[in-house]
């Protein structure tokens, strides 16, 4: 039987470049829960729909199949944004829930694991997973990698900016009403604060060995 894997943790915790390289390494298939919003929220600033506009956003929700999860345009800065601020609509969450509970029937076929990552994974999408990994690390260091991602992607911006959006979007994750960032009560916590990729990456080769 596939066994999930669950990865929570804040923006930039280095989550998603964890979960990637698990996913190479064992051929588990990914589900990174945040393209899921930000898709969402790219095509609500396409076609300029309201937020609050709940029947236009969820007709847009209903096409999610569709959406290019691979698209760079999910990770420009107003796009954070969007996506930050419909994560907390609770009828945009309950149907992105099903969609990520179906991701393992869907996709696992052969694989031995299945890696999800997000927010809410281990605590309201999966609370049964048998692995759970809750990623911390200090906002000035998660910020210093952000920025140093964005600014090698050509894009301008200071680090003084990213490290205040990081600290808003821990804000808004650890203290909305719905389904807040916070370890699930069997979670393994992994601080990479002082780790590297390649040491984040052996501690949770061992968790999985
Ligand atoms: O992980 P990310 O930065 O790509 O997530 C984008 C936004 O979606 C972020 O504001 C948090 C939100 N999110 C969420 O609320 N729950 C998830 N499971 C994943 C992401």
């Amino acid at each position: 039987m596939v066994e999930i894997v669950t990865i929570d943790g804040p923006a930039s915790s280095g989550k998603s470049t964890l979960a990637k390289k698990i996913s190479i390494y064992y051929s588990a298939p990914l589900l990174s829960s945040g393209k899921l919003y930000r898709s969402i929220a790219l095509e609500i600033k396409n076609k300029k729909i309201d937020t609050s506009d709940k029947k236009r956003v969820k007709s847009i929700i209903n096409k999610l199949q569709d959406f290019n999860l691979n698209s760079k345009n999910l990770f420009l800065s107003d796009i954070d944004k969007i996506a930050s601020k419909i994560s907390s609509k609770k009828y945009i969450r309950d149907r992105l829930k099903k969609y990520q509970q179906e991701f393992p029937n869907r996709s696992a076929r052969n694989a031995k694991y299945v890696i999800i990552e997000g927010r809410d994974i281990g605590t309201e999408i999966f609370p049964n997973a048998r692995y759970k990994i809750f990623m911390w690390a200090d906002a000035k260091v998660r910020a210093k990698r952000r920025f140093e991602q964005i600014t090698k992607n050509g894009q301008k911006v200071s680090l003084r900016k990213v490290y205040s959006e990081i600290v808003l979007r821990d804000s808004k994750d650890l203290n909305r009403k719905i389904a807040p960032l916070k370890p699930a009560v069997n979670s393994v916590l992994l601080d990479t604060t002082y780790l590297d990729i390649e040491q984040t990456f052996n501690v949770m080769n061992t968790i999985l060995k």
